[in-house]
């Protein structure tokens, strides 16, 4: 069984949220930890809480979208540590508003962030894993992967492309002793709401006849976060796959996020819609 103690594993988006948190619990596990996200500021503060010492995290601020911040990072953590055990590909962000005025720009950005960028980091971290023989990649997905919802099916679509990824990423590095897995939150509590409205705040103002859908979209947001987890259950998931031999497929949480995924197995997509109120 690897022990996280020693481990080097680079999360990505610890400025906030679930990867902050995923830092702080590797961190505590005794991981050497690379952070990395766009506000130097947060990464700052986080690195000096988690070691002052600065033996055992770095902080490497960059764009996940730029080629040259991406290898920026993997040269940044191979000076500093000598090896990437694990790759926690967390970044990422929602854009909110319907299909039809959604502009293809800011579609296409979502994917840079959610989908290309990882792919692009995934494969700069690879090969010197699959040369080793070890390693282990985490993708963060989410229940919206599977269960898309009217309002967000950019982002939704972002995350189902990320289990197809991840499922035949898994495939192809098992060979070579590569562990590759995916999680799925339920709703977290995080900056992740704010972060979806301030990147859509156009397409929200400029909603035409979708203008009224968004009343009951604020309504069921606000009854979400009645349920909403912690980013402590989705950094404990993170750990439990870095310290597996064999990490589940894919890991869920919290409750209620098992939940909704056993729904959308059990249930006839039409029933599914119904019983999780899936309209606008
Ligand atoms: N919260 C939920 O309910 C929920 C549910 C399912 C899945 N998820 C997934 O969990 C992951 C983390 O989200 P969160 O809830 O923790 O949201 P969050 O609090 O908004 O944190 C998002 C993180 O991603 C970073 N990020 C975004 N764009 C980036 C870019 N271009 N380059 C580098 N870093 C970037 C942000 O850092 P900077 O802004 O400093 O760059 C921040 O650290 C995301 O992949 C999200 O889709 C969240």
């Amino acid at each position: 069984m690897p022990q996280l103690a020693g481990q080097v594993v680079i999360v990505t988006g610890a400025s906030a949220g679930i990867g902050e948190e995923t830092a702080r619990r590797l961190v505590r596990g005794g991981a050497k930890v690379v952070i990395t996200a766009r506000r130097p500021d947060r990464l700052e503060a986080l690195a000096r809480e988690l070691d002052a010492t600065g033996a055992h995290v770095l902080a490497v601020e960059g764009d996940i979208t730029s080629d040259t911040d991406r290898r920026k990072l993997v040269a940044a953590a191979l000076a500093k540590f000598g090896r990437i055990d694990g790759l926690v590909n967390n970044a990422g962000y929602g854009t909110r508003g319907p299909v039809e005025i959604v502009p293809v720009d800011l579609i296409r950005k979502n994917y840079e962030t959610n989908i290309f960028s990882l792919i692009a980091l995934t494969q700069l971290v690879v090969p010197a894993m699959r040369e080793r023989g070890s390693g282990c990649i985490v993708n963060i997905g989410s229940v919206a992967g599977k269960i898309a919802r009217p309002l967000s099916s950019i982002y939704d679509s972002t995350k189902h492309a990320l289990e197809a990824l991840t499922d035949g990423l898994r495939g192809e590095l098992k060979p070579f002793g590569v562990r590759v897995t995916l999680i799925r939150p339920g709703f977290i509590a995080t900056e992740f709401i704010e972060a979806a409205n301030a990147v859509s705040a156009d397409v929200i103002a400029n909603a035409g006849p979708y203008a009224p859908f968004y009343k009951n979209y604020h309504a069921g947001t606000k009854s979400l976060r009645l349920v909403a987890g912690v980013p402590d259950d989705i950094a404990r998931l993170v750990e439990k796959a870095l310290v597996s031999d064999n990490p589940a497929p894919r890991y869920s949480g919290p409750f209620h996020a098992k939940i909704f995924l056993l729904l959308k197995w059990l249930l006839p997509d039409r029933m599914l819609a119904w019983v999780v109120r899936l309209k606008p």
